[in-house]
């Protein structure tokens, strides 16, 4: 059977990407397999982590190329590897609704909170955790979720929380959702919707 093939979009450090990389080395993504990591950032880190697994990396970044020629870009690198399914593991950039109907059911991501709570525009990396403290919830986590034109807006596919303990920061409440939650729940989610990908080929 074809594995499906996956982009993993990133902008960062990229411990998500390397939780996919491990899944995959371990079995736990068995139904596809990481084709291509596309980076917002030239200097993510996520890049090396690629390189180092031997995925092929492209590098497009708005900033440089402006809103259109970026999507572009991307949408050129997709169809010259064949991806059937987007990851969006700490990518930085909001992608278009013209982008995000082109691959319908097709892109998932993951998001450093219990979706409705921490969400939407602005809420991003270490602001979620800011938020969450402010607001004084005892339990966070992490989900994943269908990407739609509406920012984690999306049909949600796995949910995993996560305690929020006493002295807590930004930082060590970051750490804990995202070996708690984020690296688990992404890999496992990753690897349902290949296998439904490879059951609507049938
Ligand atoms: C992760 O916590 C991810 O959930 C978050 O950014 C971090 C990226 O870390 N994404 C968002 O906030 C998207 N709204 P990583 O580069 O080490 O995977």
């Amino acid at each position: 059977m074809l594995k499906v093939k996956i982009a993993v979009f990133v902008s960062g450090g990229g411990t998500n990407l390397q939780a996919l990389i491990d899944a995959q080395n371990s079995g736990i993504i068995k139904s596809g397999e990481i084709s291509l990591v596309v980076s917002s950032n030239p200097d993510a880190y996520a890049l090396k982590r690629a390189e180092k697994a031997g995925i092929k990396t492209v590098v497009c970044s708005r900033k440089e190329l402006g809103p259109e020629e970026f999507e572009n870009r991307i949408e050129r690198a997709l169809k010259e590897n064949n991806i059937d399914l987007i990851v969006l593991a700490g990518f930085m950039s909001i992608l278009s609704q013209n982008f995000t109907k082109n691959h319908e059911d097709r892109i998932i991501n993951v998001h450093p909170s219990l979706i409705p709570s921490f969400c939407g525009k602005g809420f991003y990396g270490l602001r979620v955790h800011e938020e969450a403290l402010k607001y004084g919830v005892k339990v966070t986590g992490a989900t994943v979720h269908f990407v739609n034109e509406i920012p984690d807006g999306g049909r949600i596919i796995m949910q995993k929380a996560v305690e929020i303990k006493d002295g807590d920061t930004p930082e060590t409440l970051q750490k804990r959702v995202m070996e708690e939650a984020e690296w688990i729940i992404l890999p496992k989610a990753t690897e349902k919707i290949c296998q439904e990908i490879e059951k609507a080929r049938k």
